[in-house]
């Protein structure tokens, strides 16, 4: 075996609950992760060093130096089993890049079960997320997939019973939004304006609305405590999740850190019709249509690569 190929997918937060900053730096989370079917592709390939190369749309804004996280789950997985990190790594980008939509953690994840496949290091699942959580608090997750509630920083997962299918559409922004930045802005909001930091808690409604497929009730109880923070820095995401609503979402938020904004449909003919409504709008760059929850990472069999 020469190469490994492993799809992930990206996610969208249905919940995300952001309390006090705490003493490492992090801010203490709930997070209802929900995986849905934008997929990014990572192949490792036997090489005599270790590269990165992209493609895909603003695969230039990916780093392909020792920072990409991608090529640091290589390295963590290497030192583990006492093994070189001589590997090509190839990323065929389909999550939207710095998009708050956890590109660079599902790669981090795939390159893990990828790199673990080529080199029959046999590590079970459970410490591969473990091994994922020291790169990035969303890792662990994009291995999991399906709908997860996170805490901690995120990191730890506890899986979510949902039915049904979910229908989203995502409104890609022109450039991203720097993490760190947003929650900063989050923090500086909330000191400027004197509001008590709240102890982050799972939405009730919005488990019930998961368990019962009630996708009315779920777009109603979609909430994001970055949304703000992601606004102030992003002015133009308000007439994005304005424009969603009017073209008939059931609810719209900004994903994660944004800038993409994610809205539910009642259908697969709802999104279309949501999608339609926001590219007429021009206030996004475009739009993807997707559906969740999906599984986690996986090792695409041989005779299924494109
Ligand atoms: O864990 P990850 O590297 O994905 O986080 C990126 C950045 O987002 C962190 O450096 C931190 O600034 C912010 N973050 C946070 N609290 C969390 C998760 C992320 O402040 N629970």
């Amino acid at each position: 075996m020469n190469s490994v190929t492993v799809q992930v997918p990206a996610k969208v937060n249905l919940q995300l609950a952001v309390g006090a900053v705490r003493p490492d730096g992090y801010h203490e989370l709930v997070s209802v992760f929900h995986a849905v079917s934008l997929y990014d592709e990572v192949t490792v390939t036997r090489a005599d060093e270790l590269v990165v190369t992209v493609e895909g749309e603003n695969a230039d804004d990916v780093p392909v130096d020792r920072s990409n996280l991608a090529a640091r789950a290589v390295a963590l997985l290497a030192d583990r089993l006492g093994q070189s990190p001589d590997v090509h790594v190839h990323l065929r980008k389909g999550i939207p890049v710095a998009g708050g939509m956890a590109g660079g953690s599902a790669d981090a994840a795939a390159a893990l079960v990828a790199c673990d496949t080529l080199w029959r290091g046999n590590t079970p699942r459970d410490m591969l997320r473990r091994l994922g959580a020291e790169l990035g608090s969303d890792v662990p997750f994009s291995d999991l997939g399906g709908t997860a509630i996170g805490t901690g920083r995120g990191e730890r997962l506890a899986a979510v019973p949902t039915v049904g299918v979910y229908h989203w559409v995502f409104a890609l922004a022109d450039g991203g939004l720097s993490t760190p930045a947003v929650y900063g802005e989050c923090d500086r909001l909330r000191e400027a304006a004197g509001t008590p930091v709240p102890d982050p808690a799972p939405s009730e409604s919005l488990i019930a609305a998961l368990r019962a497929g009630d996708v009315p009730a779920l777009g109603a109880t979609l909430t994001n405590d970055l949304q703000d923070a992601a606004i102030s820095l992003r002015p133009s995401l308000r007439a994005t999740l304005d424009a969603g609503l009017a073209g008939g979402a059931l609810g719209g938020i900004v994903s994660g850190s944004g800038p993409t904004c994610a809205f539910l449909a009642a259908d697969e003919a709802g999104a279309r019709t949501v999608a339609r409504a926001l590219a007429a709008s021009g206030t996004c760059r475009t739009t993807r249509v997707a559906f969740g929850q999906v599984g986690g990472a996986r090792v695409v069999p041989q005779r299924l690569r494109s």
